[in-house]
């Protein structure tokens, strides 16, 4: 496995498969992989001839307050079970490297993020597609692969692509969890004992919701309220939101009749949780 740090050495390397014909699969992280990383490395060893992962804790998607500086690192970990699952090429640039002088072309994200963590987070989906677009040209990939915990990211992602000719097939891969029921996510390493305790409720809890579903309901408000209600009960997190929205578009529905996302996020001491099921889909 090859680990690069600059931009152009991994230009040369796919301008080099490319023209041997090779297909690209490129999975971007933040690092300190888990088994949901894994899961999408899997995936893009099983599709592709090459697989890129890059590493990169991008400054432009954190906002104010957020967990930017304790967000988890280990590079030596992350090496070692990217080559262990498939990877062919770790990119792992520095910021400077990424931004080396102020952007002077700024994108903006239109619908799909005026819910949810677009709502709680501003800014935040804006720095995701120019870090994405950026890694994007770099990499030139055949497919890319994103977890559907972050289904919010997958619909961005999906806008950005479409909307910009990215020739780019978008590989939405289903969340891995804890025994449990929990999301696996770096951030879990921030929960207290207690906290971890309780965290599995958040994926009951919209279990529960979809359930209510399943059973007839289709008002969206009493499915949140209810949801609400039986998250509330089982744990001291401070939600943030839920929201039911249709899926990919992220928008209001005044009834439940096709593909839906039931959503939360929560907050604990030192770490934002966040989930979601998908359903009603065809
Ligand atoms: P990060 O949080 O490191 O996640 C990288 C990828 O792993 C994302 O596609 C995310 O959805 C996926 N992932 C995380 N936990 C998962 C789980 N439990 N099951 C399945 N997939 C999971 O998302 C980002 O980084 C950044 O926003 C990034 C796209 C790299 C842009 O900076």
């Amino acid at each position: 496995m090859e680990v690069m740090k600059e931009v152009e050495k991994v230009q040369n390397k796919v301008t080099e498969l490319i023209k041997e014909g090779k297909s690209i699969g490129f999975v971007p992280t933040m690092g300190y992989l888990h088994e949901g990383h894994v899961r999408l490395i899997k995936e893009a060893r099983k599709e592709n001839d090459f697989v890129i992962l890059s590493i990169f804790i991008n400054p432009l998607q954190f906002g104010e307050g957020e967990d930017l500086e304790t967000y988890p690192r280990d590079e030596h970990h992350d090496k070692k079970v990217a080559e262990e699952n498939g990877a062919d090429l770790i990119f792992l640039p520095s910021t400077d490297s990424m931004y080396p002088n102020p952007l002077s072309i700024h994108m903006s994200v239109e619908g799909r993020t005026d819910a949810l963590c677009g709502r709680s987070r501003p800014g935040h989906f804006e720095g995701v597609v120019t870090v994405l677009t950026k890694l994007f040209h770099i990499t030139r990939p055949t497919r890319t692969y994103f977890g559907m915990k972050d289904a919010q990211q997958v619909a961005v992602v999906d806008a950005l692509i479409k909307d910009y000719n990215f020739p780019i097939e978008l590989v939405p891969v289903p969340t891995v969890r804890e025994a449990d029921g929990l999301a696996k996510s770096s951030r879990n390493v921030h929960l207290s004992a207690k906290e971890r305790e309780e965290a599995p409720a958040i994926q009951k809890a919209l279990q529960y919701g979809r359930e209510l579903v399943c059973n007839g309901e289709t008002r969206p408000e009493e499915v949140v309220r209810s949801t609400r209600k039986f998250l509330e009960s089982q744990t001291h997190g401070k939600i943030d939101y839920i929201e039911l929205l249709s899926y990919p578009e992220l928008e209001f529905v005044k009834t439940i009749e096709r593909p839906v996302i039931l959503a939360t996020a929560v907050f604990y001491e030192k770490a934002r949780l966040i989930d979601n099921v998908v359903f009603n889909e065809k």
